[in-house]
């Protein structure tokens, strides 16, 4: 089987499971401390990968804030912040994100083989448009991020890149951040959606640590026999 990045699955969502209600701005789900630490894991990875959707709803950075992980970062002879990376179907990403205005980062946009040019004419310009397969799938694109050098992957969501990365069995590690209150809105999207799942009733994923940060708690899971201990 071909080599694919140690990939870690962040994800912050509330006591019932969801990640992000239906407004147009994002749910705020966790604190400073968390948002540091999440900062320290994305300092430490060779890219972000999130999904088209949250590009456009979200609209993140995906750039390393604390200026001593940025020195810590170029003490490595890496640049400043992880190489941003996301997947689309239908290639339609505003110019003015964020994901292609900031950071002097390498950009790659995943897309179908059918879409590549349309991508190109796009924002072949601001990124690196990839022939993703037809379909795009997540073990093609981190055979293809290991290809480029890509070691250590952190996935930042949404609940579609999370769905297909644990039922394609390619996240080594989960690390999920609950925060203190529901949502109660059953329209509202949850973190994954169905489907064949490798830790179920009968095999369950190992839990290797459990931290309050402020009053949100961390949970990480290990999902594949590469993942470090805490
Ligand atoms: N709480 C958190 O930690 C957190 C983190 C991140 C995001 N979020 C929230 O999550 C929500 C978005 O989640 P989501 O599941 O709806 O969307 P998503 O996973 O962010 O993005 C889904 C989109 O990615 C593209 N895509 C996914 N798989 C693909 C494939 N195999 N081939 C080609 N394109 C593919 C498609 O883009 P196109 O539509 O362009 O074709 C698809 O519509 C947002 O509301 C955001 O706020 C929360």
């Amino acid at each position: 089987m071909p080599d694919v990045p140690y990939t870690i699955l962040s994800c912050a969502i509330t006591l019932d499971g969801y990640l992000d209600d239906t407004g147009d701005t994002p749910l705020h789900l966790s604190g400073p401390a968390d948002l540091d630490r999440v900062d320290g894991v994305r300092s430490e990875s060779d890219a972000i990968l999130v999904g088209a959707a949250t590009v456009r709803n979200d609209d993140p950075r995906l750039l390393v804030r604390a200026p001593a992980r940025v020195a810590a970062r170029r003490r490595r002879g890496t640049t400043d912040s992880p190489v941003k990376v996301t997947v689309s179907e239908h290639v339609k990403l505003d110019r003015d994100r964020a994901f292609f205005t900031t950071g002097d980062v390498e950009k790659l946009v995943y897309c179908p083989t059918a879409r590549v040019d349309e991508g190109l004419q796009a924002f072949g310009d601001l990124a690196t448009v990839v022939d993703g397969g037809d379909p795009v799938t997540m073990r093609h694109v981190a055979e293809d991020l290991y290809a480029r050098g890509v070691r250590r992957l952190m996935v930042e969501g949404g609940a579609s890149v999370h769905t297909q990365f644990l039922t394609e069995r390619l996240a080594d590690e989960l690390q999920l951040v609950v925060a203190p209150f529901f949502l109660g809105d059953p329209r509202a999207r949850r973190w994954v959606d169905g489907g064949d799942y490798r830790w179920c009733t009968a095999h369950h994923a190992r839990l290797v640590e459990t931290r309050a940060l402020d009053d949100v708690v961390l949970v990480r899971y290990a999902l594949s026999e590469r993942c470090e201990a805490a």
